[in-house]
């Protein structure tokens, strides 16, 4: 989609459809609109859109206006969700150039941003595989502004270009089945990814997984023809400030999950190739990253594999040994995800990350816990709890803080045969997950995103399309950028 900015009266912009924010309690005159407002047909609520065809006064062939709902209620987060509504109303109608105004104290540089990101993100769908051919999206999207508006809004779209095809590119390859999208696929995809954007790209193999004693993610991957990968990509700043941080963001990536041994029950199975959203996500923030090049290094692990039963499958009550030395007593094999990340988060520390953040749809519980809605968070690290919360807050993924106090380990996570079981049992599946993880996180400051409850959306809505969400993509993104020392 082309994206650009016009500093222009409104009334001159050319477009098949010019979007207008309407707000409650607000009457708009123009348009020809005050009419619809008398009959009490556009009052102006969150999401309400009306098309209203030849209007007076513009040159824009339709004016589309959309509700914003209660001005004092209004932010970034609202106005990117109308303007994905807004291009899901308009696409099926094959309506294709189509431009916002951004009036008054909107024309800013975070509004202009989070218009272009709803656009792009209301025009994904996961269409990839259906072989009609009359498949609709827009082409461009222009935001007009009044003469005279504040310089660097060219800047603000192109963030919000970046940014939002950076999150529709986790979308995609979330999206992608388990027969198509296999662990070396992950890897060939990485490769392409850091090849186009400048960024280094390192795929270790089984072989090399061996030598450093990656027992965890080796045993997970025992089970599958699939040979594993652990794909590691790099962005480096061109000047190193940052004060030594070198930031470490892990990611889940189980291109399929069957549960293994401990087999899932078939119903709802096929929704288990998105057990790789969390890595897909860390992929989407390299990719953005490279374009936008925060001040810090940073560098994303994600440990790929998939998990499958059969004779060579890894058995419930198998000892593995980690990377880090650890042992674990394998109770369940669908607790696979915090076996590789076990690794993975060991292999980074050895890197040299002095922060890590990871992501993963590691578990039903947190599902149960907190809906759909708001992504478990997880935190070792006062500070980095701090910076990642302020990021998700100012990109509108909402998070939530969970406990992580030790006892959690002490009474839920025993073997008697291992140092660790890799379940804790019944009660607080989310916590004792995290728990797990933060033994191979040790003492360096870590945020872990379980990200089970809101990686996939399960119902289409107005303003998005049914299947994967891309959350967290834009709070990492954010997250290095905003760190400055
Ligand atoms: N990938 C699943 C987590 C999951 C479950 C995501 C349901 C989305 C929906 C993970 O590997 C898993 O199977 N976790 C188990 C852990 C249990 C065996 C302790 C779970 O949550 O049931
Ligand atoms: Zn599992
Ligand atoms: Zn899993």
């Amino acid at each position: 989609m082309k994206v650009g900015i016009e500093q222009k009266p409104l009334e001159t912009a050319e477009a098949d459809a010019l979007i207008v924010l309407v707000f409650e309690g607000i009457r708009e005159e123009r348009f020809g609109a005050g009419a619809l407002f008398d009959a009490k047909e556009v009052e102006g609520k969150s999401l309400e859109l009306t098309l209203i065809h030849r209007p007076v006064g513009v040159a824009a062939q339709r004016v589309l206006l959309a509700g914003a709902g209660k001005p004092e209620k209004f932010n970034t987060a609202e106005l990117r969700r109308v303007l994905a509504a807004t291009a899901r109303h308009l696409k099926p109608k094959g309506i294709r150039r189509i431009a916002v105004a951004l009036e008054g104290h909107f024309a800013r540089a975070d509004w202009v941003t989070a218009a272009v990101e709803g656009v792009i993100l209301g025009d994904f769908e996961p269409d990839r595989y259906k072989t009609e051919n009359d498949k609709k999206s827009i082409e461009s999207f222009r935001v007009i502004v009044a003469p005279g508006s504040p310089a660097g809004l060219d800047d603000a779209a192109e963030q919000g270009r970046i940014v939002a095809e950076a999150q529709n590119f986790t979308r995609s390859l979330v999206n992608e089945p388990g027969n198509r999208l296999t662990p070396a696929k992950v890897a060939d995809a990485a490769r392409r990814m850091a090849a186009e954007f400048g960024l280094g790209c390192e795929v270790l193999e089984r072989e090399k997984m061996d030598q450093l004693g990656m027992g965890a993610l080796l045993g997970v991957a025992q089970g599958s023809a699939e040979p594993p990968a652990l794909v590691v990509v790099g962005y480096r700043p061109v000047q190193t400030r940052g004060g030594g941080v070198h930031l470490g963001l892990v990611g889940k990536g189980v291109t399929f999950d069957t549960g293994g041994i401990s087999i899932k029950p078939a119903d709802g199975m096929e929704k288990m190739k998105y057990d790789m959203a969390g890595g897909a996500s860390m992929l989407g923030a390299m990719r953005a990253l490279a374009q936008l090049k925060p001040s810090i290094p940073v560098t994303a692990f994600i440990p790929c594999v998939e998990n499958m039963p059969g004779g060579r499958a890894q058995r419930p009550g198998d000892i593995v040994t980690a990377m880090s030395g650890k042992t674990i007593e394998v109770i369940n094999t669908d607790a696979e995800g915090r076996l590789i990340l076990a690794d993975a988060l060991t292999y980074a520390r050895r890197q040299g990350c002095t922060h890590l953040v990871d992501a993963a749809t590691l578990t039903g519980a947190i599902v149960v816990a907190l809906g759909h809605l708001n992504v478990g968070l997880f935190a070792s690290d006062a500070a980095l709890k701090d910076r990642v919360l302020a990021a998700a807050n100012a990109e509108g993924e909402r998070m939530w803080p969970m406990p992580l106090d030790d006892d959690y380990k002490e009474v839920y996570l025993k073997s008697a045969f291992a140092d660790l079981p890799n379940v804790g049992g019944r009660w607080g599946g989310a916590i004792t997950a995290a728990m797990f993880l933060k033994e191979f996180a040790e003492n360096t400051p870590w945020v872990h995103l379980d990200i089970a409850g809101t990686a996939w959306i399960d119902e289409a809505k107005p303003y998005t399309a049914k299947g994967p969400s891309g959350v967290p993509v834009r709070t990492l993104i954010r997250l290095a950028m905003d760190w400055k020392n």
